[in-house]
């Protein structure tokens, strides 16, 4: 699924970066990717996108 049409970027690419590069907000995602930067309107999917990226990992880490 595309969050940012602007720069053809997805919510796996999010969700990637949150994981590997431990990105917890729009501020240090924009600095690992160019998004947001153009229209604007995915900011608020994206930030949705890594807060159920952060509470899918906790819920995995309670479990571990
Ligand atoms: S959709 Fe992301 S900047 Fe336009």
């Amino acid at each position: 699924m595309f969050v940012c049409m602007c720069y053809g970027i997805t919510d796996k690419q999010i969700k990637n970066a949150v994981e590997t590069h431990g990105v917890g907000n729009m501020r240090e995602l924009k600095q690992i990717m160019a998004l947001g930067s153009q229209c604007g309107k995915c900011i608020e999917l994206a930030q949705e996108v890594i807060d159920n990226t952060i509470i899918d990992e906790s819920l995995f880490k309670d479990v571990g």
